[in-house]
């Protein structure tokens, strides 16, 4: 305590290499207040910086200043002349020296909100350093990277992939591209459902159907179809679902002839599945549900070992988790493994065997319980403890039709993913080829980039808790928060660049040179420049709470800061023309690494 306290006394330091503007916006407030109050810290004021929810009024803030005066008229120790919160921080910012690198411009807002800009000087170190190094700069973090499973889309065998698995496959591709660009070593899991009880069933209709197997192998439009005739014959004939439910435990069991009609079923979802990986630019291994058979009974006689079993009436095994009235179950009273052992089977392999240090699992928000209830678990039994090992559960909301009820097709069926996917694609086409001159060649590439991207960004710019409408004629509006809005501002952008070379500015043999140089002079250089550091701490945000949506939020509001720049400073032609050529690279940069890390292809021109 006493060494904490002594450092607590000491002044702040920053790391020069640090890009967090956050950090660097906090380093300035907090050395200024502790000139004035050196045990602010030990007093548990927060003296963090935040950034503006206003630019207009500056680029970051502090806050501390309100908190300090209480807290230091109430030890009797204010400084002379401070008899409110306001004087406190007109105190705090005199004391922050005009020739500190990092802030001008400061303003005392309010009550005491302290409000800052970042200097032009300091901002433009930056760009240049992001010019040559051809990439923003990654943010610092104090937590090394590691080992992370995520477990994301995950559909179910045999029955027809749907939007909510849509939507765990491109949050989950996401998030992995995140977590892969800070370092992580991310092994991307596709938990597929296939070693469910309906296979008793879709064997049972497969062996009725389809006797010859090898000549004539159904395809997954037939295998929708098939899971719903397999299932009507289950409802409809106790024969039938006497031996189906016997399929199940030869299946179980490890029976040859049943593990192939098995991997006929399999093969045919997958053949699908893939469709849409492909299309999406999704990657992603298979390591279904069957893959922990055989490692459910150890799991259970571990918990049993442990006297965490609790055995029902029935003679189903139980484990009870704090705060949840209903137990996971490990086996069911007819000896079968359900949903839960396998989840918790999953979940020691992941940590003991992959020797993963974070687990994120994306499906919808009606898991929630299911997945807080296995981590439980999982500490209880000594697995993980909440120091070692982070255990993260994205639960989305669903997807809705225009009428706002779940989405469906107008006859009311399942909507196919592929179908929809080529929708975008289509609808694109059509209006590229209305009002866009690139050549015929390139619109389909261009269409699948801005259509598939569109879906993808709908969903992602959101938090994923909430419910969505899907709507084409939004995800492809050409104004507003969508992938069109942005690809466009990007395309903008090159092209100026394009327009520049003709004009004797070739940006990329400047920065190929090492000449690159750039100015933040106009208000709206500076401005872009500003937003181009944001980056930084947008990706630490993200990282805080695994939601894509700020780097959406981000990258919006990057393309509106560049779009304001080229329409209020003139770029061809002026004296500044090479100096501004590099800001309108620098923000495609930046913007093509935000499409990337949310698995939206860029193209060059539209
Ligand atoms: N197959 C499940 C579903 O469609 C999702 C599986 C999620 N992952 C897991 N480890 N339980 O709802």
């Amino acid at each position: 305590a006493a060494q904490s306290l002594l450092q607590s006394l000491l002044p702040p330091t920053l790391d020069e290499s640090d890009p967090s503007l956050l950090r660097a916006a906090s380093f300035v407030f907090i050395t200024a207040i502790h000139s004035i109050c050196p045990e602010a810290s030990s007093l548990g004021i927060e003296t963090k910086a935040f950034k503006c929810k206003d630019i207009k009024h500056g680029d970051y803030q502090c806050n501390a200043a309100m908190a300090m005066f209480q807290k230091l008229k109430a030890t009797g120790s204010l400084p002379p002349g401070v008899n409110s919160p306001v004087d406190m921080a007109k105190a705090i910012a005199a004391a922050i020296p005009t020739e500190n690198p990092i802030l001008d411009n400061l303003t005392v807002n309010g009550p005491g909100f302290i409000m800052a800009r970042f200097k032009s000087s300091y901002l433009s170190k930056w760009v240049n350093s992001l010019l040559t190094n051809g990439a923003p700069s990654r943010p610092k973090l104090s937590k090394p990277s590691g080992t992370v499973v995520v477990d994301f889309s995950s559909p179910n065998i045999a029955k027809e992939m749907h939007v909510g698995h849509l939507r765990s496959t491109i949050i989950g591709e996401s998030v992995c591209r995140i977590l892969e660009y800070m370092g992580n070593d991310v092994k991307r899991i596709n938990h597929v459902g296939d070693w469910g009880t309906q296979f008793g069933m879709l064997i049972q209709y497969l062996k009725e159907e389809y006797p010859d197997l090898h000549g004539d192998i159904p395809n997954i439009t037939d295998l929708t179809e098939f899971y719903k005739n397999a299932k009507q014959r289950f409802d409809e004939s106790a024969e039938f679902k006497k031996v189906s439910q016997l399929n199940v435990v030869q299946l179980q069991a490890g029976d040859a002839e049943y593990l192939k009609m098995w991997q006929v079923l399999c093969d045919v979802s997958r053949k699908e599945f893939e469709k849409v990986y492909k299309r999406l630019d999704i990657t992603v291994e298979e390591c279904g549900e069957s893959f922990y058979n055989d490692k459910i009974p150890p799991v259970i006689e571990e918990f049993s070992a442990k006297g965490l079993i609790s055995v029902e009436d029935g003679g189903a095994k139980c484990v009870f988790v704090p705060k949840y009235k209903v137990p996971l179950m490990l086996q069911k009273s007819d000896g079968g493994y359900g949903y839960d052992s396998t989840d918790m089977a999953a979940i020691k392999y992941r940590v003991e065997e992959i020797k993963a240090s974070q687990v994120v699992y994306i499906t919808d928000f009606t898991q929630g319980d299911h997945f807080q209830m296995v981590f439980a678990a999982a500490r209880k039994i000594g697995w993980v403890t909440e120091d070692s090992h982070r255990l993260d559960h994205i639960g989305f909301g669903t997807v809705q039709g225009e009428d706002g009820k779940r989405f469906k097709t107008r006859s009311g069926d399942t909507v196919r993913l592929v179908d929809l996917l080529d929708e975008a694609v289509s609808r694109m086409e059509a209006s590229l080829k209305e009002r866009s001159n690139i050549p015929e060649e390139e619109i389909h590439a261009t269409a699948c980039a801005m259509g598939y991207g569109a879906v993808k960004y709908f969903d992602l710019r959101r938090n994923p808790t909430s419910n969505y409408i899907f709507s084409y004629d939004r995800m492809l509006d050409t104004k507003g928060n969508t992938a069109i809005y942005l690809l466009y501002a990007h395309a903008r952008l090159e092209s100026i660049i394009t327009k520049g070379k003709a004009e004797g500015v070739d940006v990329d043999s400047l920065l190929k040179e090492g000449k690159a140089k750039i100015m933040l002079e106009h208000k709206s250089e500076r401005n872009l420049g500003l937003h181009l550091q944001i980056f930084a701490d947008a990706i630490e945000e993200t990282l805080s709470d695994l939601y894509p949506y700020h780097i959406c939020d981000f990258v919006y509001a990057l393309s509106i800061a560049a779009s304001e720049f080229v329409t209020q400073c003139k770029v061809l032609g002026s004296p500044e023309m090479e100096s501004r050529l590099l800001l309108c690279r620098a923000a495609a940069i930046v913007m093509r690494q935000c499409f990337d890390l949310l698995g939206i292809r860029h193209v060059m021109r539209i």
